[in-house]
């Protein structure tokens, strides 16, 4: 084979981010529409770009060759990235998993999908420090996924739901987001295991929520959630500023998706013509961008 080909796309978490990292579990949503591609080809870079990718395409290149279907020497990746970098959209697992299918696929080589999150958490630590992996799993996943412990399992909604997601414009930072949660929960320990058992119960409330198909209830537990993200300081004004449009334009609720400090809103609407209403709000409240997100029954 001379060219081998990769695919992956952008996510959002609905629940669970940051505490996600301390074994709670997380819900979170494939975007189909953002999408990332890879293609790689055989022999060895001219420019390297000496960042996280390229170590994962090394490290990539270094399973293959340990599992002797590779010959010596690092290939020539290209990616194609459509996520829009650092907007918590996962931009930098997907960049990674679209680069290690393309290894993969060169190379006619580990196909389990654990082999190939093993690789990219790797890259992802490497950006972030502590990944919990929710992000190279959902890039990864068709479906929305209960996510606990490194695996993954399909969610389906019990009744069709749509999602606005909205950017901020601001860039945020997962690693810099990641430790601030790391210093808040540190500097008090025994409320740290509340909150996290309170983050738990949220998670799994809306979990059920999801499978029955009670979009008020989930759209509770999402305003809550973000209650909890903005104790453990991840919240911005530009953040409120756009779930307090959102509920104000009719949403079930809304919250900021993924590390915080920038990045994107999700707000869930449960009527198509809500949509529309609520991507007016989001953009008159300054988000530069809107993606919709729609999961039915069976979906
Ligand atoms: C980032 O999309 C999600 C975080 O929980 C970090 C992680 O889980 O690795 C903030």
């Amino acid at each position: 084979k001379s060219v081998g080909v990769g695919l992956a796309h952008g996510k959002a978490i609905l629940l669970g981010e940051h505490t996600v990292v301390y074994g709670t579990p997380a819900i979170a949503l494939p975007m189909a529409g953002l999408t990332v591609s890879a293609a790689a080809r055989h022999g060895t870079r001219t420019a390297p770009r000496d960042d996280h990718i390229d170590a994962t395409i090394e490290a990539a290149a270094d399973a293959a060759l340990r599992r002797r279907r590779a010959p010596a020497g690092i290939p020539h990746v290209e990616i194609t990235c459509g996520i829009p970098l650092g907007r918590g959209l996962g931009s930098s697992a997907a960049c990674a998993t679209a680069a290690v299918r393309a290894v993969a696929d060169l190379y006619d080589a580990y196909r389990e999908s654990d082999a190939l999150y093993d690789l990219v958490q790797h890259s992802e630590r490497q950006v972030h420090g502590s990944a919990s992996g929710v992000d190279a799993r959902a890039v990864a996943a068709d479906t929305p996924i209960w996510f606990e412990h490194g695996t993954a399992r399909p969610l389906t909604f019990g009744r069709p739901a749509v999602f606005v997601v909205a950017d901020t414009g601001v860039s945020g930072a997962t690693g810099k987001a990641v430790a601030c949660v790391r210093e808040v929960l540190g500097a008090d320990p025994a409320r740290a295991e509340r909150f996290l058992a309170r983050a738990r119960m949220l998670v799994c409330a809306a979990a059920d929520a999801v499978v029955s198909g009670r979009l008020d209830v989930l759209g509770q537990r999402m305003l809550i959630f973000q209650d909890l993200l903005g104790e453990l300081g991840v919240s911005t004004p530009a953040i409120d500023r756009l779930v307090a449009a959102a509920l104000e334009a009719g949403a079930h609720g809304a919250k900021l998706t993924g590390g915080g400090l920038g990045g994107c809103v999700v707000a869930l609407t449960g009527s198509a013509d809500g949509v529309e209403r609520l991507r007016a709000a989001l953009r008159e409240a300054g988000a530069v961008s809107t993606w919709t997100i729609a999961f039915g029954a069976g979906s």
